[in-house]
C-alpha cells in the first residue's frame, strides 16, 4: 500500500481547521485530530486511519482522512448520504483497501495483520450479515464459532443475549422472517457476542423503531462503559450528541471538522438565537442591528439569530416599547448539532 502523509508536518500536532463557511460565518476550530502526524501512529490510540484515500474509477469518494480515536471512545461519523462514511467503515474493516494511508487499531497494523483484528472487532455493516436461512440461535452459534468462542461460553452469551434484545421467544425462527428492527437487532447479537474491544457500526438503528432503537443504543451503550471503543455513523444527529464524546463531520469525502459536540455547537455562536413571540405580528425587518445576522419568522415566533443574545433581546424590547406590544413567550436558544452540521455542510453543496 502506497503511503502519502508520512511526511506530515511532524511536530506541529495542533492544527487550525479553517471550516468552509461563506466569510461572514467564517470559524476557526483549533483541532488536533484532523491530522496525523507520525508520533500519533506510534501511540496507543484504539484506531489511527492516517491518509486514507478511496477512489472509485475516477471518482475520489474519500479525499485523504486523517483521525484517531481513544481507547473506550464513542465516536461519531456524521455526514449526508454521499459523504463516504460507509466506504470508510469499510476500509477501517478490511474489506475495501484504501489506495493511499493506512489503519492502525488496538496497536495492530490492519495491512499486516488483518485476521488478529477481525477477531477484535464487531461489525454492524450498512447491508446486514446475519444469515437468513438460519434462526436467531443458529447465527449467534455460527458468529460465536467464527470468533472462536467454545461452545459453553457461546451458549451463555448466546442465551442471554437473545433475551436482552427481545428476542427469546423467536430464538428459534428464521431470520428471513424477522422483521426489520428483528433482523437489526440479531445482527448487534451476532457483532457484539464475542465482546469486541473496538465495535463499528453503520447507521445501525436507521428505520427502527422507538424500542428497537433504544435496546440497540443501551446495548452499544453498556460495551463502551465496559470500555469498548465505538465507531458510530448515523444520519440522527440528536442521538450523535447524545451518545458521543466526539464527532467527525465529513463531506464530500473530507472531513469538516472532528470536535466533542458540546464544543462544536458554542463554537459556532452565530447560530444562537432568541425566540420570541408577541400578541400580534411583527415585521422581522424591524429587527435589523449589528448583533442581529437573521431573522426567520416561525409561525407565531420569530427566530432571532445572534452573536450576542443580550444585544439582541434590548433590541426586541426597543422595538416592544415603540410599537406597544406584548411579549407572549421569549427564549434563547443555544446552536444544536444539526445547526452546525447544516452550516458546515451547506457551503459544499
Ligand atoms: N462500490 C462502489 N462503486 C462506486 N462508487 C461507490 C462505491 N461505494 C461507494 N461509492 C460512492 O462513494 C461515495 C460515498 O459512498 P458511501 O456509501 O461511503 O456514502 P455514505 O456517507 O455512507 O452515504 P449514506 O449516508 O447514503 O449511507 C458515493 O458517491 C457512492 O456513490
Ligand atoms: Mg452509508
Amino acid at each position: 500500500m502506497k503511503r502519502k502523509s508520512r511526511k506530515c508536518k511532524a511536530k506541529s500536532n495542533l492544527k487550525t481547521v479553517k471550516l468552509g463557511l461563506d466569510p461572514e460565518n467564517a470559524i476557526e476550530i483549533t483541532d488536533s485530530d484532523n491530522e496525523c502526524t507520525e508520533e500519533l501512529w506510534t501511540m496507543s490510540y484504539a484506531i489511527v486511519a492516517e491518509g486514507l484515500t478511496k477512489k472509485f474509477g475516477k471518482f475520489l469518494a474519500v479525499d485523504n482522512i486523517s483521525f484517531s480515536v481513544q481507547e473506550g471512545e464513542f465516536f461519531g461519523l456524521l455526514g449526508p448520504n454521499g459523504a463516504g462514511k460507509t466506504t470508510i467503515i469499510r476500509m477501517l474493516t478490511g474489506v475495501l483497501k484504501p489506495e493511499v494511508g493506512r489503519i492502525k487499531i488496538d496497536g495492530v497494523d490492519l495491512d499486516k495483520e488483518p485476521l488478529i483484528l477481525k477477531e477484535r472487532m464487531g461489525v454492524i455493516p450498512e447491508v446486514g450479515t446475519v444469515y437468513l436461512d438460519l434462526t436467531a440461535r443458529e447465527n449467534l452459534d455460527l458468529f460465536g464459532r467464527y470468533y472462536g468462542l467454545p461452545k459453553k461460553l457461546r451458549d451463555e452469551r448466546g442465551e442471554r443475549l437473545l433475551r436482552e434484545l427481545g428476542l427469546y421467544d423467536r430464538a428459534d425462527s428464521l431470520v428471513k422472517n424477522f422483521s426489520k428492527g428483528m433482523r437489526q437487532r440479531i445482527s448487534i447479537g451476532c457483532a457484539i457476542l464475542h465482546e469486541p474491544k473496538v465495535l463499528l457500526l453503520d447507521e445501525p438503528t436507521e428505520g427502527l423503531d422507538v424500542q428497537s432503537r433504544r435496546m440497540i443504543v443501551e446495548k452499544v451503550k453498556g460495551l463502551n462503559a465496559k470500555g469498548s471503543t465505538i465507531i458510530l455513523t448515523t444520519h440522527n444527529i440528536e442521538e450523535a450528541s447524545r451518545l458521543c464524546q466526539r464527532v467527525c463531520i465529513i463531506d464530500k469525502g473530507r472531513i469538516v471538522a472532528i470536535d466533542s459536540p458540546e464544543h462544536l455547537r458554542s463554537t459556532l455562536e452565530k447560530l444562537q438565537s432568541v425566540e420570541v413571540s408577541f400578541n400580534r405580528r411583527v415585521d422581522p425587518s424591524l429587527f435589523s442591528a449589528q448583533c442581529i445576522s437573521r431573522v426567520e419568522e416561525q409561525g407565531d415566533k420569530l427566530k432571532i439569530f445572534t452573536s450576542n443574545p443580550d444585544e439582541a433581546i434590548e433590541k426586541i424590547m426597543a422595538v416592544k416599547k415603540e410599537l406597544v406590544l406584548n411579549i407572549v413567550s421569549l427564549s434563547t436558544v443555544g446552536p444544536t448539532l444539526e445547526d452546525v452540521f447544516v452550516k458546515l455542510t451547506e457551503a459544499h453543496t
